[in-house]
Formats: C-alpha cells, sequence, structure tokens
C-alpha cells in the first residue's frame, strides 16, 4: 500500500492557503446597507453611499479629493485621458499588466526602464536616459505598496516638463513621513479589488490635487455629462455603484485591525526567515507605514532548490504561493517588440523576475499557518 502525501488527499478549498483572502466584515453588519439601498433605489450615479464613500475615504487617507472608480484600470485609463497624456510614456516592467495596458488603451507607447534592485520599483536614475521629444509622461508604480524614490522622480519630471502618475494600485493607506504617499504625483490611482489591503469587491479611485481636477474627472467617469444635455468629452462609464460604495464604507470601519493583524503576520515572517541562506524579504523603507498586502521574498542562488522548486514545494502542501511578477509585462506579445523591452535593457527587474515569490498574507491567516509556510522554507533550505 503506498503512502498517501498530502497532495494526494482530496482536500477541501477551505484547507488550502492562497496567496491571499479578501477581508469580508460580518454579513449582518451588511444587512442594513442593503436595505437601505433597497428603501432608496437609488443604485449609481453617484448616490448618497457613493457620497459618504468619497468624503470618508479622504479622510482615512489623508487626501483631500478623490474620484471613486468601477475598478483601478479604468481609474489609469482615465487619469491618462484627463492629463491628455500624448506620444510616449515611460513606465516599469515589474508590475501587473493593467499598468502597461491602460497606456494601449489611450494609444500610448510605453517605454520600459528598469527597475532599482532594493526596492523593484522604477529606477529614476534611468529615466533621463530614456526620455525622448515624444515623453509626455511617467508612470511609476509603488509595487507591493513600497514607496517610490518620490523625490527623484519628481525632480526628472520637474526638469523635462512631464507628467507623472503613479499606479498606487497596491498603496492603500501607505504613509510616508507621516503623510498620505498618494499625495504624490499629478495623480495617483487605488485599486479595491478583492485581493488587495482593502477591497469594495471591484473598485478603484483616482486622488486629485483640486477640486478643478476631480470635478474634470467625475464627468470623464460618467460619459463626459456635466448635466442633462451637455457633454463636455467622450467620457466613460467608470461610476462605483451603490453597493460597492456602501460596502467600502463598511470595510472602512474594519479596515485598521485588518491592517494590524497583516503588519503582525509580516512581523512572524521577517522573524521566522531571518537567517536563511539565499532568502531576502524585500524591506519597506523605514520611513513607510506600510499596508503589507503582499509579503515578497527573493529567492537567490544561495537557497538551496531554485524558486521554481520551492514554488512547486508549496502548490505540492496546497499552499498557493505567486510569481508576483513573473513573467515582465514586457515579455507579453503586444510588448516584447518594443526597443525598450530587450532583456538587456531591464536585467534588474529580470533577475527580480526569477526570483521572487509573494507569500500568503491576509488578517484571516492563522499564526500555525504562517509557521508553516515558513517552516517549509527552512526545511528546504538545507540549513538545519
Ligand atoms: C499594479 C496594479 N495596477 C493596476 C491594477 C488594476 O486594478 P483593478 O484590478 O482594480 O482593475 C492592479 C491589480 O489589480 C495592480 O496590481
Amino acid at each position: 500500500m503506498s503512502v498517501q502525501r498530502p497532495s494526494d488527499t482530496l482536500r477541501g478549498d477551505e484547507e488550502r492557503i492562497y496567496v491571499t483572502q479578501p477581508y469580508m466584515p460580518p454579513l449582518e453588519e451588511f444587512i442594513p446597507y442593503l436595505e437601505d439601498i433597497w428603501d432608496k433605489r437609488i443604485l449609481t450615479n453617484g448616490g448618497p453611499f457613493h457620497q459618504q464613500f468619497e468624503q470618508a475615504l479622504c479622510e482615512y487617507l489623508g487626501v483631500e479629493h478623490l474620484s471613486l472608480f468601477t475598478n483601478g484600470t479604468l481609474a489609469l485609463v482615465t487619469a491618462l485621458q484627463a492629463l491628455r497624456i500624448t506620444g510616449e510614456v515611460i513606465t516599469t516592467p515589474y508590475s501587473f499588466v493593467a499598468t502597461a495596458h491602460s497606456l494601449l488603451w489611450n494609444g500610448l507607447k510605453p517605454v520600459f526602464v528598469d527597475v532599482d534592485p532594493e526596492t523593484l520599483n522604477l529606477d529614476p536614475a534611468r529615466v533621463e536616459a530614456a526620455i525622448t521629444p515624444q515623453t509626455s509622461a511617467i508612470l511609476p508604480v509603488h509595487c507591493y505598496g513600497h514607496p517610490c524614490d518620490v523625490d527623484a522622480i519628481r525632480r526628472v519630471a520637474d526638469n523635462y516638463n512631464l507628467k507623472v502618475i503613479y499606479d498606487a494600485a497596491h498603496a492603500f493607506g501607505v504613509r510616508t513621513q507621516g503623510q498620505s504617499l498618494l499625495r504624490h504625483g499629478d495623480l495617483s490611482i487605488l485599486s479595491f479589488h478583492a485581493t488587495k489591503a482593502f477591497n469594495t469587491f471591484e473598485g478603484g479611485a483616482i486622488i486629485c490635487p483640486d477640486a478643478k481636477t476631480k470635478q474634470h474627472i467625475d464627468h470623464l467617469k460618467n460619459f463626459g455629462f456635466v448635466d442633462e444635455a451637455t457633454v463636455v468629452a467622450a467620457g466613460i462609464n467608470g461610476k462605483m455603484s451603490e453597493l460597492n460604495a456602501a460596502f467600502g464604507l463598511l470595510q472602512l470601519k474594519h479596515v485598521d485591525a485588518a491592517l494590524a493583524r497583516r503588519r503582525e503576520i509580516a512581523a512572524s515572517y521577517c522573524q521566522l526567515l531571518d537567517d536563511i541562506p539565499g532568502i531576502r524579504c524585500l524591506p519597506v523603507c523605514s520611513s513607510a507605514e506600510a499596508n503589507h498586502t503582499y509579503f515578497p521574498i527573493l529567492v537567490g542562488k544561495d537557497y538551496s532548490l531554485k524558486r521554481d522548486d520551492l514554488f512547486q514545494r508549496f502548490r505540492d502542501q496546497d499552499i498557493f504561493v505567486r510569481r508576483y511578477f513573473h513573467p515582465l509585462i514586457s515579455d507579453y506579445p503586444m510588448y516584447r517588440g518594443l526597443v525598450s523591452a530587450q532583456p538587456d535593457n531591464l536585467q534588474v527587474a529580470r533577475d527580480a523576475s526569477a526570483q521572487i515569490l509573494c507569500l500568503p498574507i491576509y488578517p484571516a491567516l492563522s499564526n500555525t499557518d504562517v509557521e508553516r509556510v515558513a517552516a517549509l522554507i527552512r526545511d528546504n533550505s538545507g540549513a538545519n
């Protein structure tokens, strides 16, 4: 009789550990919001929950103006429209595809620039060399919610009169020097997708510097309508529904506890994975208040297994770690023909993409599971 390995057993979904699990508040707390929507029969178009949620989010995030969206991708597409970006946009290959896709949807040309080896964010020192007369903007990503070098990016942008739009999809609630990271750039966008530290099922937002910009973006996300008979731009439908906005309002009541639990888990991983040869946890810069949406590690050549072998060991145990971000965006068919997508231009990103593994992190993850994940890495390291 053969010995049954864990991967041979029929495991229920609840026994699997995924890289993330959406935070859901108690269902009974959502019922009054639903009753309110049913009473009022206002489902969308900037209804009362939409307005309350925008206000509450501004207060929570410490920003002055924000426009809610259906999702982060439409927020990105609209942000580029709002600033009338043209020609070439400098961006990172080390991100989720939506970052570069938003450029193609605007008929813009992505120009990929390599990342910094410490942060894996766009390397400002390399941005300048990629600027051409066609460049009109920089689209950096606060990858994993870890802050970009915003001052250096601002300096280059100012020198060359470029706009900066931050893809801050991972950066909900992140603060630097006691202030919101989202205040940087001409615009920043957020995602409230189910996989993010703060979710509204689907959702997103554009952080705006002033009321006038917000008003313009509000028009753009509503087909360009200013009033019943006036359309000022070829806008889109990017409005968040009342259901999502109500859910977001409720989520805000729980988000501090959820972020605190993420912080605890991140601290445990850092401790449990300390001093394993070849394993490097990606540090958040010391002046940042992080949100720990992800827990990325780099599996270096001093580790006893290759990254993909370790990935497979996790799968064998029904632990679904993820290789964010592998492949690089620049390797996908719609990008790989670009000159800037050529491998020797993106060596740092390429190396990171070959080593990265994001470990499970979410509020409901138990200490036992955190220890199990860390033990699997240590037990396979040959360090015992
Ligand atoms: C870096 C980044 N940008 C943009 C997006 C798109 O956001 P959404 O899924 O809300 O459209 C995501 C993820 O979902 C992301 O990770």
